[in-house]
């Protein structure tokens, strides 16, 4: 349970394939999903291409991570989903509130002081907001791999989610639908019924993903697009969309913006204020992509250049690799996973 009373569940895969001896103490590596996701999509491509199986298999204790509002986590010790009051939150309170109460859970599991974190797009914007707020979070962190880093937001090149987080976020949240589509068996059953290899409409599904990532039929696996769809979107806060369309607007990295007055209430300033990155001082490593429509490399160079402790920072040699291709690729481990197994420890 967060300090805010939400309840927020953990996956974990405690081992892997390969039996080890079980009483030598094993590196704990937490992954945090990307918007609309769940932990679902670092297990869904299975045993050769998820990397929480790949990481369980090399021998690490595996912790997935959900994020408020998704489908996994939705309680909270007062409020139901069906309260407008649950969705009040950004990716602001899941870095502030979620991520506290998950690494404290495994470190206390583990009886361990420090952990891997992998983050994927907000899964990596929810650790820059936790170490930028809450400094003393970056010595529980050995390393923070950022796949497809997600701060600053001006240089978005996906049309669909300009959509989403700008116009249409805004007229859901004013429409009082503060949910944005939770995942669903209706939603799941359309989605394996839309997306298989023997239906005419399969290109549909994968024109979507192209649409949100960008171009990339060579990664695709078609084959696999029934499954991706029926584990995404996995369901979050209107707000989410929101704040992320703030970010494309101002070009900054900046707490939720709630107008001059409520920003006055809250924050004692006419704008919300920025995360200070230089709070920032866990080591982090970049990989990155030239055709990754939702981390902009300009957006990324610009990240990069305000982490104090940026160790290493790695571009995917394919120039088509898009957002979605650091999970779902088929070459994945080839182009991304095995360089980022060198970043951890051999042991
Ligand atoms: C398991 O590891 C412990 C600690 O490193 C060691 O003392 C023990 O001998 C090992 N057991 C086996 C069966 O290898
Ligand atoms: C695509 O996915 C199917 C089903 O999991 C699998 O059998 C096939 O080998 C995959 N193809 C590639 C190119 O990875």
């Amino acid at each position: 349970m967060t300090e805010d009373g939400y309840v927020v569940t953990m996956h974990r895969i405690p081992h892997g394939r390969y039996k080890r001896n079980a009483t030598e103490p094993r590196p704990v590596v937490f992954l945090q999903h990307c918007i609309l996701c769940s932990s679902s999509v670092f297990v869904l491509m299975g045993p050769q291409k998820g990397l929480g199986f790949i990481l369980a298999d090399k021998g690490y204790d595996v912790w997935l991570g959900n994020a408020r509002g998704s489908v996994y986590s939705r309680d909270h010790n007062q409020i139901s989903t069906s309260d407008p009051k649950y969705w009040r939150f950004s990716w602001h309170e899941m870095g502030v509130y979620d991520l506290p109460a998950e690494i404290n859970y495994i470190l206390g599991k583990t009886n361990q002081s420090k952990l891997y974190y992998i983050g994927h797009s907000m899964g990596t914007t929810m650790m820059y907001v936790l170490l930028s707020v809450k400094p003393e979070y970056n010595n529980k962190i050995r390393l923070f791999v950022s796949l497809s880093p997600v701060a600053y937001m001006s240089h978005m090149r996906s049309t669909l989610f300009r959509v989403l987080y700008g116009p249409l976020g805004q007229l859901l949240s004013q429409a009082g639908l503060h949910e944005f589509i939770p995942n669903s068996e209706m939603v799941t059953e359309m989605a394996s019924q839309l997306c298989k290899s023997q239906a005419i409409t399969q290109s549909i599904c994968s024109n979507i993903l192209f649409l949100i990532a960008g171009y990339d039929s060579s990664q695709l696996n078609k084959t696999m697009l029934p499954v991706i769809f029926g584990q995404i979107p996995a369901g979050t806060s209107t707000n989410s969309l929101v704040h992320y369309g703030q970010s494309m607007q101002t070009g900054d990295f900046r707490w939720f913006d709630h107008g001059s007055k409520g920003n006055m209430k809250l924050y004692r300033t006419k704008r919300a204020p920025a995360y200070n990155l230089k709070n920032v001082i866990a080591p982090i490593s970049f990989f990155h992509s030239e055709n990754d429509w939702l981390a902009d490399p300009k957006d990324v160079f610009k990240l990069s250049r305000k982490l104090p402790n940026l160790v290493a920072s790695y571009q995917i040699p394919l120039p088509s690799f898009n957002h979605m291709d650091f999970l779902f690729a088929n070459d994945v481990k080839k182009l991304v996973y095995n360089k980022l197994l060198s970043q951890l420890p051999n042991y």
